[in-house]
């Protein structure tokens, strides 16, 4: 039994810390948006003696269980009681890694789905989203992403209206971060400035492009240290680039921008380009129908 799936790039288009949660967590409140920029992977499941086997095409990953795709898997036999079967993964990266991107999360999310339409009978859409909070706290989102609002450590979701289309360019610094320094640095500093989450909202249901770029708005950009300077150039040349906003991701350090058409986003990934690899134009997606 083989299957391919497609794990999506999410972009945070705003994202809020409100508070401390139990367990070193935060309280996040944000407006998350999946992308046509995807990693591919191919699963299959055979008899065997329960080895999860998990490749990528890039060396320095972590293979096997200690991938969190490989996590996935494991949770996912554990609670749909299944034994005696040896499933292979193999990852092809296009989302950059320690980019705020979500690359990671959403190849877990992809195993759960892919796995869940191997075997039946298959969980539901909660089940599923249950067994990703267990593995990483953007897996729930990417389990079906399109737009949603995201509250909590990131799993209570409420799927709201999609995006209008536009084109999206996505910009990597020369440099990673670590998501638990950045949250970690978040509470050393007063938060100034808030996203304007509801009028976000608001732009996404009137259908409005540029109602949704004024908006965009990450917390993160105040706490960022290193790399604060690039963040902000790439910003700067999307927006002389005919970006109508542009913000950060998650916790960094990729740069968005929101252009009218994907023409534009690709016009301005030539000009990125010349300076940054990792240029991406690609689009908002839909949600997914499990
Ligand atoms: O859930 P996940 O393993 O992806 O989170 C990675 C790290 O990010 C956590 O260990 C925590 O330090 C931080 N985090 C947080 N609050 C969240 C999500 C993540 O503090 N809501």
């Amino acid at each position: 039994m083989n299957t391919t799936e497609l794990a999506y790039a999410k972009l945070n288009l705003t994202l809020d810390v409100l508070g401390d949660l139990p367990g070193g967590y935060h309280e996040l409140c944000s407006v998350m948006q999946s992308t046509t920029l995807a990693d591919r992977l191919e699963i299959s499941a055979a008899e065997g003696c329960g080895v999860i086997d998990v490749t990528t095409d890039k060396r320095y990953l972590p293979t096997g269980e200690n991938n969190l795709a490989g996590r996935a898997a494991r949770q996912f036999l554990t609670k749909a009681g299944i034994s005696g079967m040896d499933i292979k993964i193999h990852i092809e990266k296009r989302i950059p890694v320690g980019a705020g991107l979500g690359g990671g999360s959403s190849d877990a999310a992809a195993v759960l789905r892919g796995l869940n339409r191997l075997f039946s009978p298959p969980l539901d859409g909660a089940q599923l989203e249950e067994l990703g909070a267990a593995v990483g706290s953007d897996v729930p989102f990417c389990i079906q992403g399109g737009t949603v609002i995201a509250r909590g450590r990131g799993e209570i979701m409420t799927p709201i209206a999609a995006m209008p289309d536009c084109g999206l360019l996505l910009c990597k610094p020369g440099f990673s971060v670590s998501t638990a320094e950045l949250f970690g640095l978040v509470d050393q500093r007063k938060i100034f400035s808030r996203p304007d989450t509801d009028g976000l909202i608001k732009a996404i249901e009137t259908g409005s492009v540029g109602g949704v770029a004024h908006r965009l708005y990450n917390v993160f950009e105040e706490v960022i240290v290193r790399g604060r300077d690039e963040v902000a150039l790439i910003k700067e040349m999307m927006f002389d680039c005919g970006a109508l906003g542009a913000s950060m991701s998650g916790t960094g350090p990729t740069v968005f921008g929101i252009f009218h058409t994907r023409q534009q986003a690709e016009k301005a990934a030539d000009a990125l380009g010349a300076h940054w690899r990792d240029c991406f134009p690609c689009r908002p997606a839909d949600r997914i129908i499990l």
